[in-house]
């Protein structure tokens, strides 16, 4: 696998004082990155992020007042990556999101994109792939979604891409099944090429618990085998961390 080298990139590291000014801004940035994208193309395509942090800015996004600056027809909803479980399930990123955000705002189901985590890994990969495919191939011609949104784990992860795993040494394919033997699982995940393609990433990153892994990815040394979220470098994009100060309460140490 070979890790091309890079200059550090550009990024912004913006903390708020508490989990609710850090979702008040993260709703912020997601409307600023949709108003830029209708402008430039008329529509906008979004990747959401798994796991819990997220949770708090789909409800946020789908308060009323907050709603109602979003034309949702022109929204196209995608998952950063999934759970190998059906759509129901505790789990699922799709359930968690539809029970905070999709079921509140009047997004046509055509536009809601979900990956089918209740099919074989390796299927609901390559469906997922064809499907990003297909609807960039109808649009922009490029594969470049206008805003995909991440978590980052205490162990360096982002989306599915957990260290030491398969996915990371991906550089061709747009979607993966990623094995996780320290979950003893299969995901399915964007791979970094996609995700560098976008043209505004932004990690959301709240809590204690993650400010020693965020020290590391940000100002310890560059090994993104170990800490797969310094893999996402966006080529022609912008990337924002958006952080509480209890996450960010070791970047100054
Ligand atoms: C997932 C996520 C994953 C998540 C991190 C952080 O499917 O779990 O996509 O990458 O963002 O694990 O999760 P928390 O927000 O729950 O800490």
């Amino acid at each position: 696998m070979t890790i091309v080298s890079r200059e550090p990139i550009m990024y912004d590291i913006r903390v708020y004082d508490d989990q609710n000014s850090l979702m008040q801004a993260a709703a912020a940035y997601a409307t600023e990155c949709y108003n830029a994208a209708i402008s430039d193309h008329g529509y906008f395509a979004v990747a959401l992020s798994g796991g819990s942090t997220p949770r708090a800015l789909f409800e946020l996004l789908a308060v009323p007042e907050n709603a109602q600056h979003i034309g949702w027809s022109k929204v196209h909803v995608f998952w950063g990556d999934e759970r190998t479980v059906p759509p129901d399930h505790p789990d699922s990123n799709y359930r968690m999101a539809k029970e905070a955000l999709l079921d509140f705002v009047a997004l046509p189901a055509s536009n809601v994109h979900r990956i089918s985590g209740e099919l074989e890994p390796a299927q609901a990969a390559a469906e997922y792939e064809q499907t990003l495919r297909s609807f960039f191939a109808k649009r922009a011609g490029k594969t470049r979604f206008d805003l995909i949104l991440l978590g980052m784990g205490d162990d360096g992860h982002t989306a599915s891409l957990f260290p030491d795993t398969e996915a990371l040494n991906e550089t061709e394919r747009l979607v993966v099944a990623n094995h996780v033997p320290k979950l003893d699982t299969w995901r399915i995940t964007l791979t970094a090429p996609i995700i560098n393609a976008a043209a505004h990433v932004a990690f959301l990153v709240a809590g204690a618990g993650k400010a020693a892994v965020l020290k590391r990815v940000l100002k310890g040394p560059r090994q993104p085998h170990k800490l797969p979220s310094q893999l996402i470098q966006p080529v022609d994009g912008e990337l924002v961390w958006l952080l509480d100060k209890a996450a960010a309460s070791e970047l100054d140490r």
